[in-house]
């Protein structure tokens, strides 16, 4: 008889029927107030998200899409010129670049932390651009203007900013943080002229983009959004882009976008946020605790990499298999929910395949999607839940070592079958 229960990938139900009483009061509140759109609860979490960010302004808006094309269009990021930004992360990233009216080009990833890698970002801005009479800095594959990055904290782990924040600097770039995946996750800057210390993911670049996507570590009931920054004036840009280009009721200074966030929205991100902390330090003790038995198994994964200067948020406990797909196959057989987050690279999917990238263009971006893997991880996880997720994968290693000696197929009810 087999021990195992179904673990899920993720378990949205539980930390809502935890705060069910809590959430329900915001809808109490909405629908006596009628303030739906907008108004002082919007406001009352900008302020609690900002502080939690450490940065001086939040703004809340309908997406992290939308944060992230309004952070980039209020940073001041022109129709035609180019963001550099990676090819291994969610296409909303790249979709936010092209609907600020620019153009994504792509720099290489990390083997190890599978963000930016900040000498690939130095390859780029050295010999694949080049600088113009006027000292703008052209893309030599597009003759356009590149005037931002875009780091992608991704799984939860923020971007080596250090390094990208000097190029920055250096070749006059805006930095924007895609922080969707990264509520919370800590970066240590070693920089003395930026000041020694931690930073929190949105407090770092110009501006910054999270999303509160259900299934994030922070979010929403629905869809939700907000941009964070340091700088007033980019604040100030963004209310007006999420709110029909408008400061004052029906006076229209640019056209802008219908982005607000709802009142129920954000009173639901407000409870959930005094939680998140907790919740935060939970996943980063499951990845340890997964860390501890991987390291202990013969199962052939290889673990997330945490640098001594980062503190991940663990959106994603991502490992690696040359046996990817038939992992996932007996997982599945055994009840564990996995995903893939993402198997193909931007530069080789069908929407940008105007951008004429080819396979090779970026090896290790390619590879790595073909190995990854994303294991369960959600504040609610058990240890017990984690060992037999382990136990499966070495079973799996042990059968398809066997196959490989073999070198033929095991019966997939062989692989599936459990303890
Ligand atoms: C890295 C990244 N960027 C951007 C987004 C877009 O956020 P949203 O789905 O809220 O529009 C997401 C969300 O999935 C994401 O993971």
């Amino acid at each position: 008889m087999s021990l195992i229960t179904n673990i899920p990938f993720l378990d949205l139900a539980t930390p809502h029927v935890e705060l069910e009483q809590e959430l329900t009061t915001v809808f109490h509140r909405a629908l006596r107030t009628a303030g739906f759109i907008g108004g002082p609860m919007v406001e009352e979490f900008e302020k609690a998200f900002a502080d939690f960010c450490e940065t001086t302004h939040s703004v809340a808006v309908s997406s992290g899409t939308d944060a992230l094309r309004f952070a980039l269009m209020a940073s001041g990021v022109q129709q035609g010129d180019v963001v550099v930004t990676v090819p291994h992360t969610f296409i909303a990233t790249t979709e936010a670049i092209s609907q600020a009216g620019a153009l994504p080009e792509f720099v290489d990833i990390d083997e190890r932390t599978y963000n930016i890698d900040p000498e690939e970002l130095r390859d780029y801005l050295e010999n694949k651009c080049r600088v113009d009479e006027s000292g703008k800095l052209i893309s030599k594959r597009s003759g356009r203007v590149v005037t931002a990055v875009v780091p992608v904290h991704l799984y939860g782990q923020m971007a080596d900013m250090d390094p990208i924040l000097a190029l920055a600097e250096q070749y006059g770039l805006i930095v924007i943080e895609d922080a969707c995946q990264a509520h919370g996750a800590e970066y240590l800057s070693r920089e003395l002229n930026r000041g020694y210390g931690w930073r929190k993911a949105g407090s770092v670049g110009r501006a910054a983009a999270f999303s509160f996507y259900p299934g994030k570590n922070l979010g929403a009931c629905g869809e939700a959004g907000a941009i964070t920054t340091n700088d007033g004036s980019i604040a100030e840009k963004v209310r007006m882009l999420r709110d029909h280009g408008q400061a004052k009721k029906y006076c229209h200074d640019v056209e802008g976008y219908n982005g607000r966030l709802d009142a129920i929205q954000a009173g639901i991100l407000h409870v959930k946020l005094v939680h998140l902390a907790r919740w935060n330090g939970q996943r980063r003790e499951h990845a340890a605790h997964y860390n501890r038995l991987l390291a202990n198994a013969d199962c052939g994964l290889v673990q997330p990499h945490e640098p001594s200067w980062s503190r991940g948020v663990y959106h994603l406990y991502v490992v690696r298999s040359e046996d990817r797909d038939e992992l996932m196959v007996h997982l599945k057989k055994a009840g564990i929910g996995t995903g893939i987050h993402y198997p193909v690279p931007l530069h080789l999917q069908k929407a940008y395949a105007s951008l004429k990238y080819h396979p090779g263009d970026f090896p290790v971006a390619e590879k790595i999607s073909a190995e990854i893997v994303s294991l369960p991880m959600f504040p609610q996880l058990t240890a017990e839940q984690q060992t037999q997720v382990v136990d499966e994968t070495v079973r799996f290693n042990q059968m398809f070592a066997v196959k490989r000696a073999l070198n033929q197929p095991v019966p997939l009810e062989m692989i599936a079958r459990t303890a």
